[in-house]
């Protein structure tokens, strides 16, 4: 740290041969068959990460940014040869296992390297679903009644009241999720759970579908948490027969027209008792699974006036603008501000 400034090296790993946002700039949106709200020429992931490292260099610290590329050697080199100050860790898998996610954070604790975001036990329950959700239950936070399926097998005399839902446990990013997801009758429901068993190692979840409203929430800080202003997303120009849910083609895939009907705002059109309930059951489900630094609880508003807890996204998206971020600007910080904090978090343990 020759310079004064503070190290950070912002590490991540992708092992894509192509990014598949690199090809959509060859697309010319006019040639589509319907007519896009949003670019289809979408940030490539490298981009993203660029974009976080200058933000960082812009506020005063000494920034890169390197891809592990599932290689175990160069992570061991940068951590033991010549640590950062802090590292920003948006390690998301390794060794094409999310399982892995805290096993990354463990191997900075090990080494006694700050890094940003949540610790490995955070990392390794949020990735269980099915775990978290008992442990949010435990803690007095509501979240839809579900069944862990360990094979393709649930009798037809469940007491799960329809719709229900059906997806993948431990996945995140929508990935497993789409319009079929969501079963209204038995014989849909059979179906559905065979075909997630098919894509999807077990477990899988089904859950009562909760038709309210979705609300993103996000939290920033420590000592004590801060919840930022809340999202939430219209689903009303979708057609009529598409369930009210962000699917991975919703999520991810601009060339897909439901992409562009899905719009997420801030605030959220709820009154200020809502407002105040659902912010403190998003409190209480980051504190309740030890989120650090940051961290994005999804959420959906029942008819009941109950918020049920989705899921909560321990080091969620940094995408600028995009959620978590776009909750962030809602609050008055900047893209490059909020990444600040989050780095003197980390930095602030070292001490
Ligand atoms: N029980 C549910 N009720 C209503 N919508 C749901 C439910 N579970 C999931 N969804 C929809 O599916 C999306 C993805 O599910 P989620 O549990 O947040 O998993 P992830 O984001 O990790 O893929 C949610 O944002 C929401 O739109
Ligand atoms: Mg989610």
């Amino acid at each position: 740290m020759a310079s004064g400034k503070n190290s950070v090296l912002v590490l991540f790993n992708y092992v894509e041969e192509k990014d598949e946002y690199v090809a959509l700039r060859a697309i010319d949106p006019s040639t589509l068959d319907f007519t896009p709200q949003y670019s289809i020429h979408v940030a490539t992931v490298q981009e993203e990460y660029d974009a976080i490292v200058h933000a960082l260099i812009k506020e005063g610290f000494e920034a890169c940014c390197i891809n592990l590329k599932d290689n175990f050697s160069i992570l061991h080199h940068l951590i033991t040869q010549n640590p950062p100050d802090v590292v920003f860790n948006l390690v998301e898998f390794f060794h094409n296992d999310l399982n892995n996610e805290g096993s990354v954070a463990g191997f900075f604790d090990l080494f006694r390297v700050p890094y940003t975001g949540s610790p490995p036990f955070c990392l390794s329950l949020c990735r269980r679903k099915a775990l978290t959700k008992q442990v949010l239950l435990q803690s007095g936070i509501a979240t839809p009644r579900f069944r862990n399926l360990k094979g393709p097998v649930m009798e037809s005399g469940h007491d799960l009241n329809y719709p229900l839902i059906v997806k993948p446990a431990r996945q995140d990013g929508s990935a497993g999720v789409d319009i079929t997801s969501v079963v209204y009758d038995y014989p849909q429901l059979m179906r559905r759970i065979e075909r997630v068993f098919s894509e999807f190692k077990a477990p899988i979840l089904v859950e009562e579908f909760i038709e309210g409203k979705e609300l993103h929430i996000s939290v920033l800080g420590n000592d004590p948490p801060q919840v930022l202003p809340i999202i939430e997303f219209n689903f009303s120009e979708l057609p009529g027969d598409h369930p009210h849910l962000i699917t991975y083609d919703i999520k991810w895939n601009p060339l897909s027209p439901a992409y562009h009907k899905v719009h997420s705002f801030c605030p959220a059109a709820i009154d200020a008792k809502t407002e105040k309930l659902v912010k403190e059951q998003a409190l209480r489900a980051f504190v309740a699974t030890c989120c650090r630094d940051y961290a994005r609880i999804d959420l959906r508003l029942g008819s009941d006036g109950v918020p049920y807890v989705l899921e909560v996204n321990p080091n969620p998206d940094l995408t600028e603008g995009v959620s978590f971020m776009e909750s962030a600007e809602k609050a008055g910080l900047c893209f490059s501000e909020t990444l600040r904090r989050i780095v003197c978090f980390a930095l602030q343990r070292q001490a």
